[in-house]
C-alpha cells in the first residue's frame, strides 16, 4: 500500500475514533427523571466494568481562557431559562448522588470506601470545586471534612457565609490513592489522574447546572485546569473571572469562576492565605458580601 494511502486511512480511522461517545460503555436510563423532566439531561447509569474490558475516556480538552469583563452588577438570569425550583434541584442532586455513588467507571470506584458527590444549599450563588476526596472523606462521604476542610469552612466565614450557604463539591468524586491496596493509611492521598478527571467531568458538570450558582471558586490547580484551562498554570489564572462553558451540558444562565490556592496548599504555604484573601475579596465584592457581623 502507498504512503498516499496510508495517510488516508490513518485519516478515516482518526475520524472515526473521534466520533465516538464514550456513552458506548453505558447503559442509558430506562425510565425519564427527573432532572431530565426538568431539562437537565440526566447522568447516565453506569454498567459496572466486567474483568478485562478497556474503559476509552475522553481527556479534557483546553478551554477558550476569554477572561469575562468583571461585572459590574451581579448576573441575571435570561428570562427564557427559568432556574429549575429548589424541590427540582433537590430531587435531580439525590438522584445524580446515587448514580456517582453507583459508578464503577474507573478504578477508584474499586478501592474507594465512599463516594463523595458533594453537599450543601442547592440554592447556592457560590460554589466551591475542590480536587477529589482525601482520607477523611473517603471514611465519611462529605467533601473537604479533614484538616483542608476545616481551613475552607474558615474561610467561607471570612467571607461572610457559611458552609451551609454555599455548595461545595469535587472535580473527583471518589479517593485518588497513591497505594490503593491500603486505604487506611495516611498521606495516602494523591491528584486525580486525566482519566479520572475524565470520568467525572459528567457528574460535576450536572452538579453545576441543576445549581447554576453565579460564582465558582476553583480550589487549586487541578480544579482551575479542569475548569478554565489545562493549558495555564493556577498562577497564571488567578486574578480574573472567566465564564464557564461546559463541555456536556447547557447553563441556564452565565456562570462566573475564579481560581485561587486549595486549602491544603494553603496549610503548606500560609503565607500565600493573603493572596487567597484577595481572591476571596474579587468573589465578596460582586456578590456583595462584607464579611462577618462584627
Ligand atoms: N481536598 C479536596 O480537594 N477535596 C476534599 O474534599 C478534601 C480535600
Amino acid at each position: 500500500m502507498g504512503q498516499n494511502s496510508l495517510r488516508r486511512l490513518a485519516g478515516e480511522l482518526k475520524n472515526f475514533l473521534l466520533e465516538q461517545d464514550e456513552d458506548e460503555f453505558i447503559i442509558p436510563a430506562a425510565a425519564p427523571t427527573t432532572a431530565a423532566a426538568a431539562g437537565v439531561s440526566r447522568a447516565s447509569e453506569p454498567q459496572a466494568m466486567e474483568e478485562g474490558s478497556t474503559l476509552r475516556v475522553d481527556f479534557p480538552r483546553a478551554r477558550q481562557t476569554q477572561p469575562a469583563p468583571q461585572p459590574s452588577q451581579p448576573v441575571q438570569p435570561p428570562e427564557e431559562t427559568p432556574l429549575m425550583t429548589t424541590a427540582q434541584k433537590k430531587a435531580a442532586l439525590t438522584e445524580l448522588a446515587e448514580t456517582i455513588k453507583q459508578c464503577s467507571r474507573c478504578a477508584l470506584g474499586a478501592t474507594r470506601l465512599n463516594a463523595v458527590p458533594g453537599e450543601g444549599n442547592v440554592d447556592a450563588e457560590l460554589m466551591f470545586v475542590g480536587e477529589g476526596p482525601g482520607y477523611d472523606e473517603d471514611r465519611q462521604g462529605r467533601p473537604f471534612v479533614g484538616r483542608a476542610g476545616q481551613l475552607l469552612d474558615k474561610m467561607i466565614v471570612a467571607m461572610g457565609l457559611t458552609r451551609e450557604q454555599v455548595f461545595i463539591a469535587n472535580i473527583a468524586k471518589c479517593h485518588p490513592m497513591v497505594d490503593p491496596l491500603h486505604p487506611e493509611k495516611h498521606g495516602n492521598d494523591r491528584a486525580p489522574n486525566a482519566g479520572e478527571i475524565a470520568c467525572c467531568r459528567k457528574f460535576l458538570e450536572q452538579q453545576i447546572a441543576i445549581i447554576c450558582p453565579k460564582y465558582i471558586v476553583a480550589l487549586g490547580g487541578v480544579s482551575a485546569k479542569a475548569l478554565i484551562s489545562d493549558a495555564k498554570s493556577l498562577g497564571a489564572l488567578r486574578g480574573q473571572f472567566y465564564n464557564l462553558q461546559l463541555d456536556n451540558v447547557t447553563l441556564p444562565r452565565p456562570v462566573k469562576i475564579l481560581a485561587t490556592f486549595h486549602p491544603a496548599a494553603l496549610l503548606r504555604n500560609p503565607n500565600w492565605k493573603k493572596d487567597a484573601w484577595k481572591d476571596l475579596r474579587m468573589v465578596m465584592a460582586e456578590l456583595g458580601l462584607k464579611g462577618p457581623a462584627k
